[in-house]
C-alpha cells in the first residue's frame, strides 16, 4: 500500500471549483492538506452573470472538514488577480488546476464570433492569465504542478464544438511546452480530458442513470491529485479519465514515405504513394519535436 499522498504546506490554486470537477479537486487536496484558493465566477453554464456563492460552499464544505481554503471570485481573464489572492492569503503557489469553463455550443455555420472569444476567453486566455501570472513564483521556489483541462472534444473534434474542441487542444499545447520550459525548474505540467456528470454534460443524459452515476466527478479528482503530487515525475503528458477509467494518451504517426528529391514532387507522386504515407504497420510515436524531426533527417541521410 503506497503511503498516502499529503499536501501539506502546498498552496493549490483551483479554477472554476465552485462545482463540478473542480469542487471534487478542491474538496480532495484540502483534505490531503493542501490550502486551496476555491476560484469561481459563479456564471451560467454558458458564461452569462457572477456570483459568490459556488466558491463560498466549497469553502465552507473544506472548512467544516477541518481544511483550509479561501474563496475567490475573479474570472480566469483576471488570473494575476487570482495568483495574488493566493499569495497575500497563503504567500506562495505550489499547484494550479485550470479547470474553469464555460460552452456555447453551436454547429461552425451559426456560430457568431461572440461564442468563439467567449470560449477563448474562458478557457485558452484564462488558463494562460493564471498560469503566466504564477510561472515567475514557481520558477522562484523550483517547484510547480500545474494540470490543463482538455476534452476529448479537442483530442478527437465534436459536432458543434469548434471552438470548444480548438481551444481544448490549445490547451494541450500550450501544456506541451510549458513542460519543456518548466522541467529545469522542477514545474512539470500535465494535461487531462475528463468525462464526469456535471452541469456541463446535462446533454448525456441519454447515457442512461446507470453511465451517468458512474461519471461521478469523484471518479476523476484522484487522477489530478496525483499529477499535483510532488512525487509524481511526469511531464507533459497527457490522460483521458472518467468513471474511473484512466489513460494515457500520445501521438502517433506511420512511417511516412521519402519521395526522392531528384525531380520535382507532384500531387501523383502524393497519389501513388498514399497507401504507405497513411500506412500505420510500423507506426512511431515521437515523444519531441527533436524525435519528430528525426525521419526527415534520417531520410535526408544528414
Ligand atoms: P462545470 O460547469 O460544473 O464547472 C466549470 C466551472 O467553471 C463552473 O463552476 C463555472 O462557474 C466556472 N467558471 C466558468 N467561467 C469562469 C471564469 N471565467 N472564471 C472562473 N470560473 C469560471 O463543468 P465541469 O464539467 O466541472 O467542467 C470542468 C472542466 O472540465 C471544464 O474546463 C470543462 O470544459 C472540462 N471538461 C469537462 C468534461 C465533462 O465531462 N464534465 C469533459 C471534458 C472537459
Amino acid at each position: 500500500m503506497t503511503d498516502q499522498l499529503r499536501y501539506d504546506g502546498r498552496v493549490a490554486i483551483v479554477t472554476g471549483a465552485g462545482g463540478g470537477l473542480g469542487r471534487q479537486y478542491a474538496l480532495l487536496l484540502a483534505s490531503r492538506g493542501a490550502q486551496v484558493v476555491v476560484n469561481d465566477l459563479g456564471g451560467s453554464v454558458t458564461g452569462g452573470g457572477a456570483s459568490p456563492r459556488a466558491a463560498d460552499l466549497v469553502v465552507e464544505e473544506i472548512t467544516a472538514a477541518g481544511g483550509e481554503a479561501v474563496a475567490n471570485y475573479d474570472s480566469v481573464e483576471d488570473g494575476d488577480k487570482i495568483v495574488q489572492h493566493a499569495l497575500d492569503a497563503y504567500g506562495r503557489i505550489d499547484i494550479i488546476v485550470n479547470n474553469a469553463g464555460i460552452l456555447r455550443d453551436r454547429t461552425f455555420h451559426k456560430m457568431s464570433q461572440d461564442d468563439w472569444d467567449a470560449v477563448y476567453r474562458v478557457h485558452l486566455f484564462g488558463a494562460f492569465k493564471v498560469t503566466h501570472a504564477a510561472w515567475p513564483h514557481m520558477r522562484q521556489n523550483g517547484y510547480g504542478r500545474i494540470v490543463m483541462t482538455s476534452s476529448s472534444s479537442g483530442i478527437y473534434g465534436n459536432f458543434g464544438q469548434a471552438n470548444y474542441g480548438a481551444m481544448k487542444l490549445g490547451l494541450m499545447g500550450l501544456a506541451n511546452t510549458l513542460a519543456l520550459e518548466g522541467a529545469k525548474y522542477d514545474i512539470q505540467v500535465n494535461t487531462i480530458a475528463p468525462i464526469a456528470k456535471s452541469r456541463m454534460t446535462e446533454g448525456l443524459g441519454y447515457l442512461g442513470p446507470e453511465v451517468m452515476d458512474a461519471l461521478d466527478p469523484v471518479r476523476v479528482a484522484p487522477l489530478v491529485a496525483y499529477l499535483c503530487h510532488e512525487s509524481c515525475q511526469e511531464n507533459g503528458k497527457k490522460y483521458e479519465v472518467g468513471g474511473g477509467w484512466m489513460a494515457e494518451v500520445r501521438w502517433e504517426r506511420t512511417q511516412g514515405v521519402m519521395l526522392p528529391l531528384s525531380h520535382a514532387i507532384t500531387p501523383e507522386d502524393v497519389a501513388s504513394k498514399w497507401d504507405e504515407i497513411t500506412d500505420f504497420t510500423d507506426s512511431t510515436r515521437p515523444k519531441t519535436s527533436a524525435d519528430a524531426f528525426m525521419s526527415l533527417q534520417k531520410n535526408l541521410g544528414t
